[in-house]
Formats: structure tokens, C-alpha cells, sequence
């Protein structure tokens, strides 16, 4: 039976376990587990040295905050330790955490302004399309490696692909597409190329914005164009700039821990190839064991309240505990013909600011795995189960690499 050790207020600093203690270890369930048992579902946990937060990991907990706007904001500038200047402004917590002026961190009347249309123009995309975007460019990929009879799956595949798919839904040609995801590695990598990056990314899509004005397509550009919520060229761009950076970090996890799952644990993969299960339970497999955003940032109390036993000051920061979350015991049966088709995970989220693209997201995941499956044969893992390490983040447990190597590559 899950206990309150004691309750905690976050001004205490003591003897905290970091986040980053929950994705960067073997068994994160184990890591949950010991958590749960010192704090109940709710407890506090450091997200940098001196920068504590609460991590919730129940799910009734987890849906109640984020369906709860009045009291729990999106918006970073509620955070107390922001405000009082005590995360470190080039903290690694920064992309994830600092406000910027989109729908992600938006609450209320703004959020929903600027989130109809993301929404409207997913839902306008032309799924045959989409898919042979997405084939293509899975496709393309293999074909730079397939006469190696090696890759890493992680850096030369699945880290490209979401990017390339999202930069095709704006309409962006194949070159521009290339041209604009070396620029997004370079701003991602944070490195001394990180400010040339970010001017290539804002140059090419100023430009798609000004191209489609001129000749709009059926496209998510021209689709933001002309949604009358967006009052100027820079809510236009900063939408954009939001699809990257929400789509990519997400399906780039997926599409690896799916194909780490596919070469490492023999009886999934056997279930998959046998047909027993299809690609797509596959997918929901992963999003149950190990959902892509495996802690989610953040919620902001706005007021005291009491969470699970544990008392939350006003301005607080409360982390999303997906993972844990997914494993809370009152939303799966013991009977697993009962757990056929339960899809009560919270991998997308809940409430106002749920994933607007996981249809896409899927089509993306989904054909990047089948592309690979299909076309390298007899593809082995080049080391051990073991030793697949995973990626530092507090975020997300998404492989480092996955080197392989493979006798031949079909044609696509
Ligand atoms: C494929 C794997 C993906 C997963 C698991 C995923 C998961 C999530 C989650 C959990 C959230 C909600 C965050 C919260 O409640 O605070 C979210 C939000 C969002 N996602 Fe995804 N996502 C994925 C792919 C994508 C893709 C491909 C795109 C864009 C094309 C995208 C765009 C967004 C946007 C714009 C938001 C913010 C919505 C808002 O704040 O209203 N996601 N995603």
C-alpha cells in the first residue's frame, strides 16, 4: 500500500531524487515504484541542482490537472522559481521550460485562439498524400545507407524523419526540406552553430509564408494563411516553429523505442512479424510501456492546494508523470482479454492541450517502422540488448543509438 512518508514543501532542498533518475536507468518503473513508496503519487523531485518540482504520477491525479485551467496554468510566467530568478537562464531545462509566445504556453482564451488552427489545419491534410510524403522520405533515407549494410537507426533515421515529414506538410520542396532540418539539428544541438541554424530555419519559413501568400497550395502554411485566428506573420511563424519542436523530440522516441522493442525483446518482435500483432498494437504497446514524453513539463499551480496528500504552494511547478502514470494499477484489469484495446494512456495527453497531431503522428511512426521492417532483411542489433543506452534528458528515455547492420536492403 502506497504511504505519505511526510509532506514536503518544495522550499526544502533535501534529499531529492533527480527526474532525470527516472529515464536515465534500466528500470524506470523500479525508479517510480521507490518514489511511490517514500512520497504516495505525488512527490517531490529535483529537475536540476536546487530547481525542485513535484512529479505526479497517478492517473486520475494527471487528468485532473490538466483539465483544470483555473487552477493549474500552462503558462511558465506562474512558475515561482522563474520569476525569482533561480533557474539559470541557459539552464538545460530552458527549451522544454522558458515561455515563448505560442498555444503550447498559452491558457484560457489565448490558447484556444491560437490552437484552432493547429487543430483545423491537421485536420484539412490529405492523408494519401501524407503517406507518400512520409513513404518517400523513409525511403530516401534508406537508400543513403542501404549499401552499407549498417546504419544507426537512431541518427540515420529516425532522428531525420520527423522533421523532413513535418517541413513537407508546410509544403516545403525537397530541398528546402533538407535545408531546413540541418538547420534545426544545428538549433537543437545547441552547439557554436546553433545561432546560424536558427537564422536558416527563420529565413526558410519567413519565406514559405511569402511564397504561399503569393500561391497558396493545400498545405499547413497556406492552411495557417488563412486562418483567420492568426493576426500577423509572426503568430504564423511561431506556429510553425511549435509543430517542429512538438512533433519532433516526440515521434523521433517512438518511431526508436519501437524499433529498439522490434531488435531487442524477441517476443514482441515475434509477435509482430508472426502477425499476431499488428504494427499499429505494436505502437500502442509502446505508447503503454514507455509513452514518448515520459515526464512532461509542466503545470503551474495557481493557487495553494492539496494534491494526493501533498500540500502545493501557489506557483509551484508540477511535472506530468506519463510513464508512471501509464502503470497506475486502477486503469488496467487483471483480465488481459479486458486490456485489449484499452488506449486509457495519457501518451497524448488530456484536456485542453492534448496532442492535436497524433493522427499524424501515428502515420508518421507507423510508416517509418513498416519502411524499415520491410526493407532491411535480416537486420541485427550490433550489440548487446544491455547496452542500449538512452539519450540524457529528464524528458524522455529515447535511445543514444541503435547501430545495426543488415545482409541486403529491399527495394522501396
Ligand atoms: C508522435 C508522437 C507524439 C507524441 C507522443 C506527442 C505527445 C504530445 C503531448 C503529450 C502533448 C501535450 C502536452 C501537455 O498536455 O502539456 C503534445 C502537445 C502538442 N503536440 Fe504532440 N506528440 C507527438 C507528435 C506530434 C507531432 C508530429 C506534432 C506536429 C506535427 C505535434 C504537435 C503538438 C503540439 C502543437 C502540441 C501543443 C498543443 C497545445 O499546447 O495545445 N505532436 N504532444
Amino acid at each position: 500500500m502506497m504511504s505519505v512518508t511526510r509532506p514536503y514543501q518544495l522550499t526544502d532542498l533535501s534529499d531529492l531524487m533527480a527526474l532525470s533518475a527516472t529515464t536515465n536507468c534500466a528500470d524506470p518503473r523500479a525508479a517510480y515504484g521507490w518514489l511511490q513508496e517514500r512520497w504516495g503519487r505525488v512527490a517531490p523531485v529535483e529537475l536540476e541542482p536546487g530547481v525542485p518540482a513535484w512529479l505526479v504520477m497517478g492517473h486520475q491525479e494527471i487528468c485532473r490537472i490538466v483539465r483544470n485551467e483555473q487552477l493549474f496554468s500552462r503558462n511558465p510566467h506562474n512558475w515561482r522559481l522563474y520569476n525569482e530568478g533561480a533557474v539559470s537562464p541557459d539552464s538545460g531545462l530552458g527549451p522544454m521550460m522558458f515561455p515563448r509566445d505560442n498555444a503550447y504556453f498559452a491558457d484560457g482564451d489565448k490558447h484556444r485562439r491560437l490552437r484552432a488552427p493547429l487543430d483545423d489545419g491537421l485536420a484539412g491534410l490529405d492523408k494519401q498524400r501524407m503517406s507518400r510524403l512520409i513513404r518517400t522520405t523513409c525511403a530516401e533515407l534508406i537508400d543513403r545507407f542501404a549499401d552499407r549494410g549498417r546504419a544507426d537507426l537512431v541518427n540515420d533515421y529516425a532522428a531525420i524523419i520527423p522533421m523532413l515529414a513535418i517541413a513537407g506538410l508546410f509544403g516545403l520542396g525537397p530541398e528546402k526540406r533538407h535545408e531546413l532540418q540541418r538547420g534545426l539539428l544545428a538549433l537543437f544541438g545547441s552547439g557554436s552553430d546553433s545561432q546560424a541554424g536558427n537564422e536558416t530555419v527563420e529565413r526558410i519559413l519567413t519565406e514559405a509564408i511569402r511564397e504561399r501568400r503569393a500561391e497558396p497550395r493545400d498545405d499547413l502554411t497556406t492552411a495557417f494563411i488563412s486562418h483567420s485566428n492568426l493576426a500577423n506573420d509572426y503568430e504564423i511563424q511561431q506556429s510553425m516553429v511549435l509543430m517542429i519542436s512538438a512533433g519532433y523530440e516526440t515521434t523521433k522516441t517512438w518511431i526508436a523505442q519501437t524499433l529498439r522493442l522490434m531488435l531487442t525483446d524477441t517476443r514482441f518482435a515475434g509477435r509482430v512479424r508472426g502477425g499476431r500483432m499488428g504494427v499499429d498494437d505494436a505502437l500502442d504497446d509502446v505508447l503503454w510501456r514507455d509513452p514518448p514524453m515520459a515526464n512532461m513539463p509542466a503545470r503551474y499551480a495557481l493557487a495553494d492546494c492539496e494534491i494526493s496528500g501533498q500540500h502545493i504552494r501557489r506557483g509551484d511547478a508540477l511535472i506530468l508523470g506519463f510513464a508512471a502514470a501509464n502503470a497506475d494499477s486502477r486503469v488496467h484489469t487483471e483480465d488481459p482479454w479486458l486490456e485489449v484495446g484499452n488506449r486509457a494512456h495519457l501518451a497524448w495527453s488530456a484536456g485542453p492541450h492534448s496532442c492535436p497531431a497524433h493522427r499524424p503522428g501515428r502515420l508518421i511512426t507507423r510508416i517509418a517502422v513498416d519502411t524499415a521492417l520491410h526493407r532491411l532483411h535480416d537486420v541485427i542489433l550490433e550489440i548487446p540488448a544491455d547496452q542500449v543506452r538512452v539519450a540524457p534528458s529528464p524528458w524522455t528515455r529515447c535511445p543514444h543509438r541503435l547501430p545495426v547492420s543488415f545482409t541486403s536492403a529491399g527495394a522501396s
